[in-house]
């Protein structure tokens, strides 16, 4: 279809913006205006709007009505609709496929007066149609490039299916594995957060073409620290968290051009994000310049009421417009208050002129107002959606997020003759859980099974028992749908199965929706019976390799003692069996590492490598001396820490090197060490740099990572693999409220893990 009446538009909004004496433009200077500063343009729609027009793009409504039939009467939804004919909605979120967007936008841009498109919104978090692995474990890979890749190819399926913006990536740091949402991020280290926000917001955005889709970075600010790990809880950090923890991987994305961001559902210094100058004004807009917009989260003004911070909806949208909240998700406040809230003297409208420009220059940014129907175009969405290359590439990922936690006696890879392997586990035979939490357009049932991936292999003979369901019903979303905690009747048929095995392939852990918003869990075990069984098939056959399949860390102590062989599974995604197959049976050798600590007992959490020392730092093991920072019945350290992961070769670090001991302003010191693949299969390694700040004007963490490389060595080869040391590296938010760097003693750390073994001291003088 072509569209037209934008040329009018644009004529006489090129005269104002020219100032020309006349609206009557032909379409060369159409053209020309085509490539006028984004500025000028965005100016010259803004001098024509009205202020409720204005407001209207700081709308953003719900999908509200089936597109694909009549318009709707009465209710909310036949106000919504008025309102989109109006003008007053410059987005809509969870409306999605060519047909529905192009009917939307169809309204938007020839039914309302000044034409402007309306933004469509979506969750696409790690997919859309064809699912990667869930962002906790993508950033298992340490590969950026593949990272990059994934959110490609997540946006080009998203943005042939009439969408161009994505509420992901989410770069909130997370050290809580109770909080369900840990799975949507990058886990608990800043420095990766910050490198994988990065090579996300890429991925997404990339040149802004018509396979690319707006980013949004989410959720400013400090979401993540929900006490007790309860989604949506209070948060209570200091200035010296927030800046050196919490905003490194935001002010990464800003300054990588995410076009967006969404602030939160957490109050910080008892103010909630949305109503939270500081954060969005100060720091987000200020100090970091950054030029687009913020979206509330769903419904968070509202909430404000509800935390106790503002008596009414009204006083919420005056609270958020004055902080700097560009755009209302949901809760009506700005529709219904911001234009009287302007008349009453209450709201500049230089800040309704602001956020509108800043809505208006994604819009023309993503080119909508060139062609709004950019997004739509049926053949591209038949064509591009779940491409054969596409699948490739999740497998890719999917391959590279999984982590050797443990590989006792060789278990690992499996021999591809001749042997007898029982596989037992519920989600070992499920097409629905792999795909995780969080996606939202993909059909249930369309990930291939661990079970489907080994039966690939044709070689040994390959016998299933179920052992105990995890979850019982369709979805975790229905009343009917429960966690099994008492039924163990299929036990025996699984011990039986296991006796005769040469080896047992157990798939345990969560349901891919028993993690994610709001599913905070208060117990990090094995869900339901599965530890039991996992207990009952061990006496039977100890020849066991553990498949986990998870969105959070978890606490298995007993099956890190006993169990031979453990494979951290996450939620892998669409092509979830055949990676998990392809690692099994050593055609591909995993090299992800762990981006959360595991905890041995849920009582250590939150648990973060890159915690401070504390005045009296206890040893690790359990101990009933008292007076020191420890547990009388844990260990401090995590049962298996961030970093972490195996390969089937075997890495050796030596030979750590400094090219001086000390450097000064604008120096640098350059570390290199020897890593030698000592083992007879090729392999990949991320070889992890940290530093300690031994002293600073404020206590720094005991050990914080600053560089890895992912590293591939060849069988019996040995890679130097050097890093730099300079200024940037070692800056942190001070005492003097900036980030700056401080003269001082240091230590470096080079290894395979946080747990490292070499170190070397070195120190800066400014
Ligand atoms: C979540 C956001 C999400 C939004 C829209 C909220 O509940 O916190 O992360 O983008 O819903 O679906």
């Amino acid at each position: 279809m072509k569209y037209t009446l934008p040329k009018y538009l644009f004529a006489a909004l090129l005269a104002l913006a020219l100032g020309c004496s006349t609206a009557k433009q032909n379409t060369t200077v159409f053209t020309k205006e085509r490539q006028l500063p984004i500025d000028r343009r965005v100016d010259s729609v803004l001098a024509l709007m009205t202020l409720e027009e204005k407001v209207g793009q700081m709308n953003q409504y719900n999908g509200f009505w089936d597109v694909t039939g009549p318009a709707p009467q009465g209710g909310d939804a036949a106000l919504k609709y008025e309102h989109l004919k109006k003008g007053w909605v410059g987005s809509m979120l969870n409306v999605k496929g060519v047909k529905d967007v192009r009917a939307l936008q169809k309204i938007a841009v020839e039914e309302t007066r000044l034409h402007i498109p309306v933004i469509f919104g979506f969750d696409v978090i790690h997919g859309y149609k064809t699912i990667s692995p869930i962002p906790l474990a993508e950033a298992a890979s340490w590969d950026m490039e593949i990272i990059e890749r994934s959110a490609q190819i997540a946006a080009a399926e998203a943005a042939a299916s009439g969408l161009n913006w994505t509420f992901a990536p989410m770069v909130d740091v997370s050290r809580d594995a109770r909080w369900g949402r840990v799975m949507e991020g990058a886990g608990e280290d800043p420095y990766l957060n910050s490198r994988i926000a990065v090579a996300r917001v890429k991925g997404f955005q990339g040149n802004l073409g018509e396979f690319n889709v707006a980013a949004c970075v989410k959720h400013f600010a400090g979401y993540s620290f929900a006490e007790a790990g309860r989604d949506y809880n209070t948060v209570d950090i200091s200035n010296n968290t927030l800046h050196n923890i919490v905003l490194p991987p935001f002010k990464a994305a800003s300054d990588a051009g995410a076009l967006t961001f969404m602030n939160s559902f957490n109050e910080l210094e008892g103010i909630p994000a949305t109503g939270n100058a500081y954060l969005q004004r100060d720091i987000l807009k200020r100090d970091w310049g950054f030029k687009g917009f913020v979206v509330s989260d769903w419904g968070s003004m509202g909430e404000m009421v509800t935390h106790g911070y503002t008596k009414d909806l009204k006083e919420a949208a005056e609270k958020a417009a004055n902080a700097g909240s560009d755009m209302d998700m949901e809760s009506h406040g700005y529709v219904e208050h911001l234009a009287a809230l302007v008349r009453e003297g209450k709201v500049s409208e230089d800040k309704i002129n602001d956020a509108a420009r800043r809505i208006l220059r994604v819009k023309f940014e993503l080119g909508l107002f060139d062609d709004p129907y950019k997004y739509c175009n049926e053949t591209r969405e038949q064509q591009t959606i779940g491409k054969k290359e596409f699948q490739d590439g999740v497998l890719d990922v999917a391959k590279k997020s999984i982590v050797l936690l443990k590989n006792e006696r060789n278990l690992l890879p499996l021999k591809k003759q001749g042997q007898k392997i029982t596989v037992i586990g519920a989600l070992a035979n499920d097409k629905t859980s792999p795909l995780g939490s969080w996606r939202i357009a993909a059909e249930d049932g369309t990930a291939v099974s661990v079970l489907e991936g080994l039966n690939q292999y044709k070689g040994n003979t390959i016998t299933y028992a179920k052992g105990a369901d995890v979850a019982v019903g369709k979805t975790l979303f229905g009343s009917e749908t429960k966690i099994n905690t008492t039924d163990k009747s299929d036990f025996a048929e699984a011990v039986a199965a296991a006796k005769n095995a040469d080896v047992v392939v157990m798939v345990l852990g969560e349901h891919g929706l028993q993690t994610g918003e709001g599913r905070s869990r208060a117990k990090l075990d094995l869900p339901g019976v599965q530890q039991e069984l996992l207990q009952a098939v061990y006496k039977a056959n100890p020849n066991i390799v553990l498949v986990l399949q998870n969105g959070r860390p978890l606490t298995i102590p007993w099956a890190a003692e006993n169990i031979p062989a453990i494979v951290e599974g996450w939620h892998l995604g669409t092509q979830s069996g055949n990676a998990i197959a392809q690692v099994l049976y050593g055609d591909y050798n995993p090299s992800g590492k762990l981006p959360m600590s595991f905890p041995r007992s849920i009582g250590q959490v939150p648990l973060y490598y890159n915690h401070k020392s504390t005045g009296r730092p206890g040893g690790d093991a359990p101990t009933e001396s008292v007076f020191w920072s420890h547990y009388g019945d844990e260990a401090n350290s995590a049962l298996y820490p961030f970093g972490h992961g195996l390969s089937y070769s075997k890495f050796e670090y030596s030979n750590l090197k400094l090219s001086r001991s000390s450097f000064g302003k604008n120096g640098n010191i350059t570390v290199s060490v020897d890593v030698r693949n000592n083992s007879t299969v090729d392999g990949k390694e991320v070889v992890q740099l940290y530093l300690h700040d031994l002293f600073a004007s404020v206590t720094r963490p005991i050990k914080e990572l600053k560089a890895f490389e992912l590293a591939e060595i060849k069988a019996g080869q040995t890679k130097t693999i050097t890093f730099t040391i300079n200024e940037k590296v070692i800056e942190f938010y001070s005492a003097n409220n900036k980030w700056e760097a401080e003269a001082g003693d240091f230590k470096v750390f080079v290894g395979g893990s946080s747990v490292t073994k070499l170190e070397a001291p070195f120190s800066y003088t400014n």
